[in-house]
């Protein structure tokens, strides 16, 4: 690790969805003076910077990523000058804000929307994708990815337009140069407000072609990806993560490539789509191979190990809670959640807490299927019922994939309404904040918390976090998940026991001779036996003769 190395490259970034996170007023929905409030929280923490789901101003039909104003924020939020102050609070702190920046599509109660759709010819319409038609036979098959046809009918001026989201997301025409341009001037304003760093949403979908069938990696993606380095990008301390999840490890080299052409890291969900079968939809859910998980880690940390930089999460507002889906959210909820912590922080790339996970924060069990207010939950159950699914089968699948369960409220203390608001939630706490809550766990020894604290801390103290080699172990082995990373020094070496019951270790022989950074239990095990669930790091000062007679 040399002084070049950017920043982003040692840092820990914290999401924020910030309906869900910490209300200041009363009115059940989280806002910019409650994260103000919760600072130093993220201070203690240790985390580098925060992604800031959507604040735009916006009718909020998919949260906030519908925008109807890209250089305000809305109201239920705050204001511009709440947005100032929480990039000086958390700057004094040393906390950097990255943005959501929604360029794939704008909401269709965007100025440039309510001008495009008012005749062909204003100046606005080609801002958007059109297609004629006769109102009654879309352009194509194409399905919109919150249900329904693509396309979107608008009788006056009698053509259709696309939308890859929700009939309020209109897709944006990136063929044109004006608009594209507009984007980027928009961009330079929010750097230039103190704003360091941005996550681009679905970019793989930026360089689509309708007419081609072409949605994701179109031949424009990266070439306008490179223009917009250029043009929006060209502060070397601004950190820029594409959300893509058709990436691989091809694509991911040209988005993150070391010489900067494009963005800084990638941010993909393979790890992600082992639960569901191949040919169905997201929702069509098969337990997830273990034996695949592990590979998938080993490809993308060889992968893009020197010539590219990845994203290393579990959660997001899009995913449910790891441990529900992962591991155990029961009897071994904590050592289940400090060893999916152990487990990522160990790897290469730049580690995502989503808000909660550091508490352990589990799916909501027991929502009605009336209670959800996801858009994407709400049209599933729409279609599912219309194709025949029982509401039992539809219920079951939502509770373990909807994206709800990671909208809960951030649960702060064992108090009303678990320390979030003093009104009514928008959508309901998990009744387990009594016992999850982070009052109970900052500070407390052993918690899931002070764990992922330690790992922060652990990543910035010692280099081989960054830089180390990836070398995966155990690669057959049913229940367990090692690794080694190995730097000029040191030797890191993790273990971790994907199962509820008892394991042999393996590797006890070697994990002897090394000193145990953190551990998912309190207690001291045994050196030949690996409890449930549980996860240890060792660090080793290598001994280099050793070593190279052994590789
Ligand atoms: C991204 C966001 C998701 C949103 C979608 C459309 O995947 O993470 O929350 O619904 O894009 O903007
Ligand atoms: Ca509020």
């Amino acid at each position: 690790m040399t002084d070049a190395t950017p920043w982003w490259k040692k840092a820990v970034i914290y999401q924020i969805y910030p309906r869900s996170f910490q209300d200041s007023n009363g009115d059940g929905i989280g806002d910019i003076p409650g994260i103000i409030s919760r600072l130093p929280y993220l201070e203690k923490l240790g985390i580098d910077a925060i992604w800031l789901s959507p604040v735009y101003r916006s009718p909020q039909d998919d949260n906030g990523y519908d925008i109807s104003d890209y250089q305000d924020i809305d109201p239920i939020f705050g204001t511009l000058s709440d947005m100032d102050r929480l990039i000086a609070e958390a700057g004094k702190r040393g906390i950097r804000i990255i943005m959501d920046l929604v360029l794939n599509h704008s909401s269709d109660e965007h100025p440039w929307f309510l001008e495009a759709k008012k005749s062909r010819d204003n100046p606005f319409h080609d801002y958007y994708i059109w297609r004629d038609g006769d109102g009654i036979h879309p352009p194509d098959e194409t399905k919109a990815s919150f249900g329904g046809s693509a396309w979107e009918w608008v009788p006056g001026v009698g053509q259709y337009y696309f939308h890859q989201f929700s009939v309020k997301q209109p897709d944006l025409n990136w063929k044109n140069p004006r608009l594209r341009s507009a984007l980027y001037s928009m961009i330079r304003w929010w750097t230039q407000r103190g704003i360091r760093g941005f996550r681009l949403d679905v970019v793989d979908h930026l360089g689509k072609d309708p007419d081609l069938g072409i949605k994701v990696n179109g031949p424009m993606l990266h070439p306008y990806l490179r223009e917009m380095r250029l043009q929006a990008f060209s502060d070397p301390g601004l950190v820029t993560v594409g959300e893509a999840w058709s990436a691989d490890t091809d694509s991911a080299k040209l988005y993150s490539n070391p010489d900067g052409s494009e963005l800084s890291m990638v941010f993909q969900f393979d790890h992600m789509k082992l639960d569901q079968r191949p040919e169905g939809d997201k929702w069509d859910l098969v337990p997830p191979d273990f034996i695949a998980l592990k590979q998938i880690f080993t490809k993308w940390q060889r992968g893009l190990s020197g010539c590219g930089w990845n994203s290393l999460f579990w959660e997001n507002h899009d995913l449910p809670r790891s441990i529900s889906h992962l591991a155990d959210d029961g009897e071994y909820r904590i050592p289940s959640a400090k060893m999916l912590a152990i487990l990522l922080h160990g790897m290469q790339g730049t580690p995502y807490v989503y808000q909660g996970e550091e508490l352990g924060m589990t799916n909501a069990w027991d929502f009605t299927l009336e209670e959800y207010q996801d858009i994407e939950i709400r049209n599933m159950i729409r279609e599912k019922r219309a194709a025949g699914l029982p509401d039992e089968e539809i219920l079951r699948r939502v509770r373990s994939k909807g994206r709800d369960n990671a909208r809960t409220p951030m649960q702060w203390d064992a108090g009303p309404q678990a320390g979030f608001s003093s009104g009514t939630p928008w959508l309901r706490v998990n009744p387990n904040y009594r016992e999850i809550n982070a009052a109970s766990q900052v500070d407390r020894p052993g918690s899931v918390f002070e764990c992922y604290r330690t790992l922060i801390r652990l990543r910035k103290e010692l280099p081989v976090f960054t830089d180390g080699t990836y070398v995966p172990l155990l690669e057959d082995h049913e229940k367990l998940f090692a690794y080694r990373r190995r730097d000029s020094g040191s030797e890191l070496l993790v273990i971790c026991n994907f199962s509820a019951g008892c394991t042999e270790n393996p590797l006890a022989a070697e994990t002897a001779e090394g000193e145990l950074l953190v551990c998912s239990y309190e207690s001291a095990g045994q050196p030949s036996v690996l409890r449930p669930y549980e996860a240890r790091m060792y660090l080793k000062t290598r001994d280099l003769g050793k070593d190279e007679a052994n590789e």
